[in-house]
């Protein structure tokens, strides 16, 4: 059985850093205290919500963290289960569609510029009639983004700073940074790790990872995502009824995040759509990113069904049209012609032969923890694995991992405070890497 102790043993291994470059960036934008006196300061004060905002994004603090261990040990092979990145090659289809686009924008023939705003239109049907088979989405429903991760923020930009939103515990940070920064909260309260006026929604094994929606306050706003990313979970299609059914008792909108649903394996629901009436109670954000490998070449999308409704009967699909046009001009056309060619039979054979393999890591990393005696959650219908550590502080287990093993994962705690005692490991990751973490992982862990 793993046990937390407070010494380590340090293995040196050949030197591989993988992602130096990246992690320099980051710790060079990274945010630092409050300029010294004789910078000259403007007249201009400080977004109080900003001020509210704790520590760094957790992202760029594991990188940050990376940094420091690998000038610690400058020899060391470091490996990545950290931040849920895509690591397989594009399908080639994909790529050349790509390619031939932007070869085609160099002649005055083939050259265009701004594109729709709401996002192409031969890309909205696709998405329509692929990802929404028989679940009845127009579209004219389906916009286009650069990623569910901005497309967060201009939803809240819609939303304003009076609504009440309720996450999981733990979550994706974006809801609640996004929540913060808009001005949605209150102060950040230390001693629960919670931040004021933001309904917290536990989910753990003790619940199966669903919250309990008696004791869950109501609020205008529920953003859930399944798959879930930290915990690996899908909720099951009763869930997902009692959770559509709490929204319509209430009168709440559902921000339901489908960015892994491609990973589902079993019987779980894929889309908040399939639950009946869920088109008057729910906007769908998703990703090319984790499905196709888009991570850097970002494309997204996001459903408002125009029988969605404020509480003064104006379509909240107007607004959302509005903001895209104020905020946004439209994805990138290349990216578009890339996630054109992803749905396609052939893009969508290669793509779901990449979801495979992650699966199939996912499967390795599970095996490997709960060799350790470790209860271990998620891996099934997502790429992330959920591990359980009774009794420790998750950055300590954090910590313990990479410096026995040099491998990085994510605390849990950095999800929110329902995430201390659990680690998540991606399973985004090369087949070789993931072998050898595990091979780590086993051997010096046990
Ligand atoms: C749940 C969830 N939503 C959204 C995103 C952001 O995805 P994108 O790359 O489309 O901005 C992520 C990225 O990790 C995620 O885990």
């Amino acid at each position: 059985m793993y046990k937390i102790s407070t010494g380590s043993s340090i293995m040196h291994c050949p030197v591989l850093l993988e992602s130096r470059s990246r992690l320099k960036a980051q710790m060079e934008t990274s945010v630092v205290a409050a300029a010294p006196d004789y910078f000259t300061r403007t007249r201009v004060s400080r977004n109080v919500n900003m001020e509210k905002l704790q520590n760094n994004y957790l992202f760029p603090e594991i990188s940050s963290r990376e940094l420091e261990h690998m000038k610690k040990y400058p020899h060391a092979k470091l490996i990545s289960l950290g931040i849920g990145d895509t690591t397989e090659p594009l399908p080639e289809i994909v790529a050349l569609s790509m390619a031939n686009y932007a070869r085609c924008l160099s002649t005055p023939e083939g050259y265009k510029g701004y594109g729709l705003e709401q996002g192409n239109k031969e890309l909205r049907k696709a998405i329509a009639e692929t990802l929404y088979k028989d679940l009845q989405i127009k579209d004219t429903e389906v916009f286009i983004s650069d990623g569910s991760q901005s497309e967060i923020s201009r939803l809240q930009l819609l939303l304003g700073s009076k609504v009440t939103i309720a996450v999981q515990d733990p979550s994706f940070p974006a809801y609640i940074d996004s929540g913060v920064i808009m001005g949605q909260t209150g102060e950040f309260d230390h001693a629960s790790g919670r931040y004021q006026k933001i309904e917290y929604m536990k989910c753990g094994p003790e619940n199966n990872f669903f919250p309990d929606l008696h004791e869950t306050s109501r609020t205008d706003i529920i953003f859930f995502c399944s798959p879930n990313n930290p915990t690996g979970q899908a909720a099951s299609r009763e869930q997902l009824e009692q959770l559509v059914e709490f929204a319509q008792e209430n009168g709440s909108i559902i921000v339901y995040d489908s960015a892994y649903a491609a990973f589902v394996s079993d019987e779980s629901p894929r889309s908040i759509y399939e639950i009946p009436g869920a088109r008057k109670v729910a906007i769908e954000v998703s990703s090319f990113s984790k499905i196709a490998g888009f991570t850097g070449v970002r494309l997204g999308w996001t459903v408002v069904p125009d029988e969605l409704l404020y509480s003064d009967g104006f379509p909240v699909l107007h607004d959302f049209n509005r903001i895209i046009c104020t905020c946004f001009n439209g994805a990138s056309n290349v990216a578009q012609a890339g996630g054109l060619a992803c749905l396609s039979p052939e893009g969508l054979t290669a793509v779901y032969s990449a979801v495979d393999h992650y699966k199939e890591n996912a499967r390795i990393l599970v095996d490997s923890f709960t060799s350790l005696g470790l209860r271990v959650y998620g891996g099934v219908n997502a790429p992330y694995v959920w591990v359980h550590f009774p009794g420790s502080k998750s950055w300590d287990v954090f910590s313990e991992i990479l410096e026995k093993t040099h491998v990085t994962t994510v605390p849990g705690s950095g999800f929110g405070p329902g995430g201390e005692e659990f680690i998540r490991v991606t399973a985004f990751g090369r087949r070789d890497n993931i072998l050898e973490a595990s091979r780590r992982m086993k051997s010096l862990l046990s």
